[in-house]
């Protein structure tokens, strides 16, 4: 009864949490007020968010993991009010990626919001996916709207990354050293920051990719065998690296926490709906605000800005040899007072 009471109460307190975003970004049938859902819409009899209804928590995302009690068919179709001009009784005109993740006044959901955009000379690396052809490109997303194709795994499924990335991820999370479990990357309870780590961590380091480096490690000295060089092939060697989740500890001379990936890949965008710009929106927005850099034109080399210390406005870093600047770690090594080259 108690617990009812408490899901009830932080359902409602999302609700008017989330109202002003979910108003403003797409239309929706959900309740009364809006033409037609979406995924961040509440319900006005049970003040639920579709997003959190039936078994869409342990199922995530829009565009896998359907089940019999998910809520998703209808973020995308609609049965009696689909748009004359759309497909497949699809809001959208067109079915590409980019037909519902561009960025404009038609835009089906912000999310992904710097996906298409100019490629800038010189600063498209190290993707370049300012093109809509792009997305799928990579390795990274499979092209299916309904996630055929992709990983095995419900919580790489639900970002509609390719299946590729079972053959590292599926050996780690059945290592108990890595920090992280089969049954977490099939939905269940997980801490956020970890969650963003092992995803965007394990999408990078697919063979092919980003084989010969580490990048999530949960535990701090956690290693895998992985290729002492690119390309994929040659001799692999034990490899570790920099802890993806951890609190500031003055002892060990780190005076800001790390909290996934985009602590240090640090270039944010006010127009993503998750305020980080790493790893899409490589060029920032028009109409946004940064903490780095001049809005619409400036972006970061690896998403990244390098400061002094962490009290010093970070710069942004424009070019493969600024990635060595010591500021890359001071910004959190030191503060204004103490840290690496001045107390340790
Ligand atoms: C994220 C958006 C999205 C969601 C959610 C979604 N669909 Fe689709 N669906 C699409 C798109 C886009 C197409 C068109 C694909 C194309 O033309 O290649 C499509 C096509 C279809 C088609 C036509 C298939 C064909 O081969 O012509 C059917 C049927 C369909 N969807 C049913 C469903 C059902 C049932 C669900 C829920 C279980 C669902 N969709 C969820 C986006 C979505
Ligand atoms: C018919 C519209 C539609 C199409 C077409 C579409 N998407 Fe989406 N996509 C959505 C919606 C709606 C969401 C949920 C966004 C939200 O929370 O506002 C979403 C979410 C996502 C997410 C984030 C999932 C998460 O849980 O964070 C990814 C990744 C994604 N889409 C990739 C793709 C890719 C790749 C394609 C092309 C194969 C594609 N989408 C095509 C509508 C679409
Ligand atoms: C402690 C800071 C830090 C954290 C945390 C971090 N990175 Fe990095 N990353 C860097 C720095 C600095 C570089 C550039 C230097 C280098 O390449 O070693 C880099 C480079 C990279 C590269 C290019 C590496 C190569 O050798 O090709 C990728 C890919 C990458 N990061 C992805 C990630 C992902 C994914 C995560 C989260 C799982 C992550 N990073 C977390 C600091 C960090
Ligand atoms: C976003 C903040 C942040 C950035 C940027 C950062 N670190 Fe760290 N670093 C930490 C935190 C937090 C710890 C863990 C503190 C602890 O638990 O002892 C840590 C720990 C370490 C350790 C100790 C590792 C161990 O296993 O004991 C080393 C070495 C280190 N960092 C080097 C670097 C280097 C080199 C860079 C730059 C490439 C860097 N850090 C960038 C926050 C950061």
């Amino acid at each position: 009864m108690k617990k009812t009471f408490l899901v009830v109460a932080l359902a409602v307190a999302l609700t008017f949490a989330l109202a002003t975003t979910a108003f403003a970004t797409s239309p929706k049938t959900w309740n009364s007020l809006e033409d037609y859902y979406s995924w961040g819409s509440a319900s006005t009899v049970s003040g639920a968010l579709l997003s959190s209804l039936g078994a869409n928590p342990t199922n995530p995302g829009v565009h896998a993991n359907y089940q019999a009690t998910t809520a998703k068919c209808g973020i995308c179709h609609s049965v009696h009010r689909a748009a004359a001009t759309g497909v497949k009784l699809l809001k959208a005109s067109t079915a590409s990626c980019t037909g519902c993740h561009k960025a404009g006044a038609t835009t089906v959901t912000n999310l992904l919001v710097g996906w298409q955009g100019p490629v800038v000379s010189g600063l498209g690396r190290p993707h370049g996916a300012g093109q809509d052809a792009n997305c799928t490109a990579r390795a990274c997303h499979i092209n299916n709207p309904h996630g055929v194709g992709t990983s095995t795994y419900a919580i790489f499924r639900a970002k509609l990354i390719f299946n590729g990335v079972d053959a590292v991820v599926g050996p780690a999370s059945a290592n108990p050293a890595s920090g992280f479990t089969t049954a977490q990357l099939n939905g269940a309870a997980m801490g956020a920051f970890e969650k963003d780590a092992v995803v965007a961590g394990y999408t990078c380091n697919q063979i092919g990719c980003h084989d010969a480096t580490m990048l999530t490690v949960l535990n701090r000295n956690y290693a895998e065998q992985r290729d002492q060089m690119y390309p994929h092939g040659g001799p692999t060697v034990a490899k570790t690296g920099h802890l993806s989740v951890a609190g500031a500890r003055e002892a060990s001379a780190s005076y800001s926490p790390v909290a996934g990936c985009v602590s240090c890949h640090d270039q944010r965008d006010s127009m993503t709906t998750s305020g980080f710009t790493f790893p899409h929106a490589q060029v920032a927005t028009p109409g946004s605000t940064t903490n780095m850099g001049t809005a619409g034109t400036t972006r970061a080399f690896l998403w990244m800005g390098y400061a002094a210390n962490n009290a010093t406005a970070l710069t942004a870093l424009t070019d493969h040899d600024m990635k060595a600047y010591d500021g890359t770690c001071l910004k959190c090594h030191r503060n204004t007072v103490s840290g690496i080259g001045i107390s340790k």
